[in-house]
C-alpha cells in the first residue's frame, strides 16, 4: 500500500525535467531581486538565489555532466558549459562579495545575463543530445539522485564550496573536484581589490 500516493504523479522528475524547473526558479528569483524595492528585500532574495545555483551548479557538475561525458564524451557543448560553470561562479561570487556596495544590482544583473545565456544553451542545444544518448531509465535514476543532492548541498553554506570551485577554475581545471575547502578565507585572489582593465 503506497500511502504517499498522489494519482499518476511520478515519484520524482527525469535529471532534465529537474533541471529545467530549477532553471525556471532562478530565472523567477532573478525577476524578484530585481524588482525589490529595498536592499534588505534584494539580499534576502540573493540569499535565496545563491543557495539554489550553487546546489543546481553542483548536482550539474557532480552528477549530471559526468554521466553525459561517459555516455558522450567530451564533446564541444559539454566543454562549454563546463567552462561557463566557472564563469557563472565568478559571477556569483562577484554579486556575492558586493552585498553591501552600490553596485550590487550591475553585478546581479551580470550574474543573470550569464546564467541566462548559460541556460538557454543546455535547453535548446545540450539537453535534446543528452536525451538521446542517455535514455529515459537512466535520466530517471540520475534525476533521482540528483534531487537528493540538490537538497543536501542546498541546507550548507555554499561559500566553501564555491570558494573551493574558483580556487581550482583560476588554477586552470575545467572540472573541479570535489574536496573539502581548506579554509572560508581561501579566497581567490581576482575578486579581491585588484583592478581589471576594462
Ligand atoms: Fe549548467
Ligand atoms: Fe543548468
Amino acid at each position: 500500500m503506497k500511502l504517499m500516493s498522489l494519482g499518476n504523479q511520478p515519484q520524482s522528475p527525469s535529471a532534465i525535467e529537474l533541471l529545467k524547473t530549477q532553471h525556471e526558479e532562478v530565472k523567477a528569483l532573478f525577476k524578484r531581486i530585481e524588482k525589490a524595492s529595498t536592499r534588505a528585500a534584494k539580499t534576502k532574495l540573493f540569499d535565496e538565489l545563491a543557495a539554489n545555483l550553487a546546489a543546481h551548479d553542483a548536482i550539474e557538475r557532480e552528477i549530471f555532466y559526468p554521466a553525459c561525458e561517459k555516455a558522450m564524451g567530451m564533446t564541444d557543448l559539454l566543454g562549454e558549459a563546463l567552462v561557463e560553470h566557472g564563469v557563472v561562479e565568478f559571477s556569483l561570487y562577484q554579486a556575492d562579495r558586493a552585498r553591501k556596495d552600490k553596485d550590487f544590482s550591475f553585478k546581479c544583473q551580470v550574474l543573470s545575463e550569464i546564467v541566462e545565456h548559460h541556460v538557454k544553451e543546455e535547453e535548446s542545444d545540450f539537453f535534446p543530445k543528452v536525451q538521446k544518448a542517455l535514455g529515459k531509465d537512466k535520466l530517471q535514476e540520475l534525476g533521482a539522485r540528483m534531487k537528493a543532492r540538490f537538497e543536501q548541498a542546498k541546507s550548507k553554506d555554499y561559500h566553501g564550496a564555491l570558494n573551493s570551485n574558483l580556487k581550482q577554475v583560476l588554477a586552470g581545471a575545467l572540472k573541479p573536484s570535489k574536496r573539502a575547502p581548506s579554509s572560508r578565507k581561501s579566497t581567490p585572489a581576482p575578486a579581491g581589490k585588484r583592478r581589471t582593465a576594462a
